[in-house]
């Protein structure tokens, strides 16, 4: 029955989970389940924190007419709190470096969100500075949400994404694997896996430099962790690099027709290696966000754009800039190089 929300709010959580048969193949027979979070309200995983916090917040009187919603944020934390805002009726200011992306800036913009810009070299580490300094000077007009301190983060995921995941494997999980950004999806998760199915091992996904392109991930070993991850929750961390997970992003578009994010490319791609290790079982990670966020990226280059015009009728374009060919040559699929995987 398809649902009907009082309320977008209402649209957070529940999301499908969906079993990915091409990529488990020749893995060693494990089950390879995906959780698609961009099902969520505002199109990420997300929401779940976002709505967590914003209703602890609600529920103490910390937002309201007189107090905004602040927090540092480029990324899909600032897109929740924004639609949050929207719909629940209170103001959100972001703190955000001057270099996101324009299409991040517009959708912000289009919520009705307030933006602070800060200086595009200092990063988001400067954001995040800039956030505590305005809610020190005006505690007043702001609650400082501070999704890398904020237990309702984490108990968004315990409370809901865990669950959820225990349902929808009927508790036959043995694996779950997340990537580590604020760390909220993975430690509240994990610590519900870990009290109610014993022996699941749990696994966070980190890039494997300080410098990478997988957006929403943080390389933990060079920054300052945040206050509520746990280690003890990970019985491994996963490295892994920009190109190797950019690589997954496309396999998982060509031969699963799921269009994600980077993140997602990394987690399915660590999952993947440790099915190779450990075989049969039942590995379920998260695909926080969707490819369309990232269409800008080199990744989604159409370096076979030229190869589509020049040989296939139907491809955009051909009609107005080519002669129409007497006989109707076949359609070519473009030639592409099968994406490269990291070796285990
Ligand atoms: C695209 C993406 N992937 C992964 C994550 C990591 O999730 P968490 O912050 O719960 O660790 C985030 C967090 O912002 C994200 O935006």
């Amino acid at each position: 029955m398809p649902r009907v929300l009082d309320g977008l709010a209402a649209g957070i959580g529940g999301t499908p989970l969906v079993r990915l048969r091409r990529l488990e193949e020749g893995l060693g027979g494990g089950e390879l389940w995906a959780k698609l979070e961009w099902q969520n309200a505002s199109g990420s995983v997300k929401d779940r924190a976002a709505l967590s916090i914003v209703r602890a917040a609600l529920a103490a009187s910390r937002i309201g007419p007189e107090r905004r919603l602040l927090d540092a944020t480029s990324g899909n934390t600032g897109i929740s709190y924004a639609m949050l805002g929207a719909v629940l009726g209170f103001g959100v200011t972001l703190v955000l470096p001057a270099n996101a992306s324009i299409e991040r800036k517009k959708v912000l913009y289009a919520y009705g969100a307030e933006l602070v810009f800060t200086d595009a070299l200092e990063g988001m580490e400067r954001a995040i500075e800039t956030a505590r300094e305005m809610a020190a000077r005006e505690p007043g007009r702001y609650f400082h949400a501070d999704q890398y301190s904020n237990p309702a983060n984490w108990r968004a995921h315990f409370n809901g994404t865990a669950v959820e995941i225990l349902a929808q494997t009927h508790g036959r999980i043995t694996h779950f694997v997340a990537g580590l950004g604020t760390t909220g999806t993975f430690v509240g998760t994990a610590r519900r896996l870990r009290g109610e199915k014993a022996g699941v091992r749990c696994i966070g996904v980190i890039p494997d430099s300080p410098y990478h392109g997988l957006e929403g991930l943080k390389h933990l070993p060079s920054v300052h962790p945040p206050a509520i991850w746990d280690p003890q929750l990970a019985d491994e961390i996963v490295e892994v690099s920009t190109e190797v997970a950019q690589a997954m992003v496309l396999r998982l578009a060509r031969e699963e027709g799921i269009l994600a994010g980077m993140s997602a490319g990394a987690t399915v791609l660590a999952t993947r290696r440790i099915m190779r290790r450990d075989g049969p079982g039942v590995y379920v990670t998260v695909l926080p966000d969707s490819g369309l966020k990232y269409l800008s990226e080199p990744l989604f280059a159409l370096d076979h754009e030229l190869e589509v015009r020049a040989e296939s009728p139907e491809a955009p374009g051909c009609a107005a800039s080519q002669p129409t060919p007497r006989s109707a040559p076949q359609p070519t699929r473009p030639r592409r190089k099968r994406p490269r995987e990291e070796s285990p």
